[in-house]
């Protein structure tokens, strides 16, 4: 398995990826448009030239940033591809010198593997919730804040 950035190509995998976990309500869903604009944003798991697992980093503010759209394609569940993805965000996060990451997820046993851990909702800066705007959960938010500091290099 190749963990690489995203190029054009993959945008259907990743849109087909999301979509499937958007109906199941475990994922925001992503237009194309949105998927465009933020594809320097998103790393895929490839294996044998097929899309099997994807993620994005935000940045929200100088010291903190956010994995979104996680999935890994159902086949592949439970075979260590997104803790593959999570380390490899976590890297990048690390690489553009951004010492927190945090998680918006219900996934909170899988993000605790990772050394997240729980935080309140109501401490996160406003700017969290620039995207918030176009969620249908607005008001009724029930994901779970999650946080990991992360070391500067050197
Ligand atoms: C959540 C998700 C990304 C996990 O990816 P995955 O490739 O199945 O997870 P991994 O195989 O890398 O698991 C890593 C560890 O977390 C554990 N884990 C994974 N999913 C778990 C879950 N739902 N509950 C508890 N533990 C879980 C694994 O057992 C493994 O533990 P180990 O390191 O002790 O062996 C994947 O299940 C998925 O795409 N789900 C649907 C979309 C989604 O919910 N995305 C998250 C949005 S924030």
């Amino acid at each position: 398995m190749l963990i690489r950035k995203a190029v054009m190509s993959d945008t259907e995998s990743i849109y087909q990826l999301i979509s499937e976990y958007a109906k199941e309500g475990k994922l925001l869903p992503r237009t194309y448009p949105s998927i465009y604009e933020n594809l320097q944003s998103f790393i895929v798991a490839v294996l044998d030239n097929e899309v099997i697992g994807i993620s994005s980093l935000t940045i929200l503010d100088r010291n903190l940033a956010e994995v979104r759209s996680l999935a890994v394609s159902p086949a592949y569940v439970g075979k260590g591809v997104g803790k593959a993805l999570v380390k490899q965000i976590i890297k990048e996060t690390e690489n553009l010198e951004i010492t927190k990451l945090i998680s918006l997820t219900y996934q909170v046993e899988f993000f605790s593997k990772l050394g997240f851990s729980r935080v309140d909702k109501n401490e996160l800066p406003q700017k969290m919730w620039k995207d918030c705007i176009n969620c249908p959960k607005l008001h009724s938010c029930d994901e779970t804040a999650m946080f990991i500091d992360v070391l500067p290099k050197g």
